[in-house]
């Protein structure tokens, strides 16, 4: 079996998801359950008795030890952190917290549990770290798109703390032999992700008939890839990829903000047009920027198409029909998700905008 930590939340989901349509292999999915995980996105697997859902934290040395000890798992793909770059900014505490002390401590335990094993479970062991482009900092228009010898200079305190984890991991490798694979992959979207992101939140607020907030000019680009072609990517990496690597992961689809926007509003337009017959898009507004906010991420993904055969199956296109689609089905996901806390967020971090 193996172990997914962070399953409840958006990339970790649909992974689990993916991963029991094609496997019969069964999954530990150890999840705090913070504001972005959601066991609703899980619903489909409830009675699956391959699923085994764990409520935790993967900072709790004790518990994490247990659960290795217990299940044996041949793999660890660890997609638990803080992930959101705006709250990173109002409340930094938490992401240094998770991405690096609890992930420190995860390597800890995990390292413990490895070093025990005897030697063929130990041999085919794979800890897989699951990153961000972000750890690269920012690019030129004209720049080339980051490769995986790229420098690391982060920006805000979410990719500054991401980039610590990858070291960390990177350096329990070197020092200890832990076979880690980590994967450094561009913005994903698709199903379950929480619309405090770009793309759900303008779905989102579109629909409620609420401003679709764009941050200063709208001309920053990022590379955008649909989840599941993340999730196709990790399974090959954990198959085929080889120890102590990193392989970038991305959908050769540069956009900036603006025409993503733009495409919602005119998708929507076509599938659940607005009552007074007027384009989405009179609902854009321009906001006040992000601090430090990012210009421009773009991977190269040469290495990972080159080495083990992986390729995205959607284009941008596909991926956004797919996406919105999915949004207008299931306004139950939406309901429970936005309830409460997230409510407090959106007043919060948009309050100051005109
Ligand atoms: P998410 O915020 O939707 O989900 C994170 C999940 O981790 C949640 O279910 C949460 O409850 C859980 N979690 C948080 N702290 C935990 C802890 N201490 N112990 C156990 N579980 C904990 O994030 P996501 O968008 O699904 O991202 C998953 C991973 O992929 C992250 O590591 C992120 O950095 C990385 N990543 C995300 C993107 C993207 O576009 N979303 C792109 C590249 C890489
Ligand atoms: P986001 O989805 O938060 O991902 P990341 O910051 O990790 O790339 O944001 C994607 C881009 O969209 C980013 O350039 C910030 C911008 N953005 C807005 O313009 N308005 C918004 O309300 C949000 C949430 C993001």
């Amino acid at each position: 079996m193996i172990l997914v930590t962070g399953g409840a939340g958006f990339i970790g989901s649909n992974f689990v998801l993916d991963w029991l349509a094609q496997s019969d292999e069964a999954v530990i999915n150890l999840d705090l359950l913070t504001y972005a995980g959601n066991r609703e996105s899980l619903t489909s697997l409830l009675g699956d008795t391959r699923h085994i859902f764990v409520q935790g934290n993967i900072g709790d040395s004790t518990l994490v030890a247990s659960l290795l000890q217990q299940h044996q798992p041949r793999a660890i793909i660890n997609f638990a952190a803080e992930s959101h770059v705006d709250r990173s900014i109002h409340g930094p505490a938490d992401f240094i917290q998770t991405n690096i002390v609890s992930t420190f401590h995860l390597l800890e335990a995990v390292r413990i549990y490895w070093n025990n094993l005897h030697t063929d479970a130990k041999q085919v062991f794979r800890f897989l770290h699951i990153s961000t482009d972000e750890v690269y900092g920012s690019l030129t228009k004209d720049e080339p798109a980051f490769a995986e010898a790229h420098p690391y200079q982060p920006n805000s305190p979410y990719s500054a703390s991401k980039a610590a984890s990858d070291h960390l991991v990177r350096a329990y490798h070197h020092t200890y032999g832990l076979p880690v694979l980590t994967t450094n992959c561009s913005n994903n979207y698709g199903p379950h992700h929480f619309p405090e992101k770009l793309i759900p939140l303008m779905i989102v607020n579109a629909l409620a008939g609420k401003p679709l907030p764009v941050y200063g000019d709208g001309q920053q680009i990022r590379d955008w890839l649909y989840v599941k072609d993340h999730c196709s990517a990790i399974r090959r990496v954990l198959d085929a990829g080889k120890v102590g690597e990193v392989y970038n992961i991305g959908g050769w689809n540069e956009k900036p903000n603006i025409e993503i926007v733009r495409t919602i509003c005119t998708l929507l337009d076509q599938l659940q047009t607005r009552t007074d017959r007027k384009s989405y898009s009179e609902q854009i507004t321009y906001v006040t920027d992000r601090p430090g906010h990012d210009r421009r991420y773009a991977i190269d993904a040469s290495k990972i198409a080159r080495e083990l055969g992986w390729k995205p199956v959607e284009t941008f296109d596909s991926g956004i029909r797919k996406t919105i689609a999915w949004y207008l089905a299931n306004q139950d996901w939406v309901n429970n998700v936005t309830s409460g806390a997230y409510k407090n967020w959106i007043e919060q971090h948009y309050k100051a905008q005109p």
